[in-house]
């Protein structure tokens, strides 16, 4: 999806957005449950430029990440967050989970905190957000954490722009 100016949310996230789960996340998002631990949801935010009414993909501005682990991260409903500026793996952004990341999902509780739900289509996922968001189809991802999420490694994102970093 893409978060445009009109958007109040444009300062904290605008940009357009492909979103990523990994394999261990893949069937509690088709039936709505709740999601196991080591899941894991990406964002890779993108600048964009908006040419002939055509919205283009510019450089990245940031990847965020959501993890679960029930136990590690109970005060924040389950998942840890995370997020580098530019997706740099040397540039973690987030002191503060809870203020940062999690007061703006906890009105998602329903859906275990995950805005984003699946659609019947063989690699979709559906974005809620600002403006009915178009479905968003991009899937596969295995990305590999330090322990405390200060650095990541992406080693495969199918249809995705990242590479091994
Ligand atoms: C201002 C509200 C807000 C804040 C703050 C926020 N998010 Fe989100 N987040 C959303 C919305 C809305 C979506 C779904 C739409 C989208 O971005 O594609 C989302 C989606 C996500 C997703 C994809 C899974 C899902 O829920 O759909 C991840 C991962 C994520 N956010 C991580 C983070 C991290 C990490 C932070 C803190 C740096 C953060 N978010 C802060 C509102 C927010």
């Amino acid at each position: 999806m893409v978060i445009d100016k009109g958007s109040p949310l444009f300062e904290a996230m605008g940009g357009m957005h492909n979103v990523y789960i990994n394999s261990t996340g893949e069937a509690a998002l088709k039936k709505g449950e709740q999601y196991p631990d080591k899941t894991v949801l990406l964002i890779d935010l993108h600048e964009f430029t908006i040419s002939d009414g055509s919205y283009l993909e510019g450089p990245r501005k940031a990847t965020a990440i959501m993890l679960k682990n029930k136990k590690k991260y109970a005060s924040t409903g389950g998942w840890g967050f995370q997020a580098w500026a530019g997706g740099d793996p040397t540039k973690p952004f987030v002191t503060d989970p809870t203020k940062q990341c999690f007061e703006c999902h906890q009105p998602k509780k329903d859906q275990d905190y995950v805005y984003s739900t699946y659609i019947p289509d063989p690699d979709g996922i559906r974005q809620h957000g600002a403006g009915g968001a178009p479905p968003c189809r991009r899937r596969h991802l295995r990305v590999l954490f330090s322990p405390h999420m200060s650095s990541y490694r992406s080693t495969e994102i199918t249809h995705g722009t990242h590479r091994d970093v």
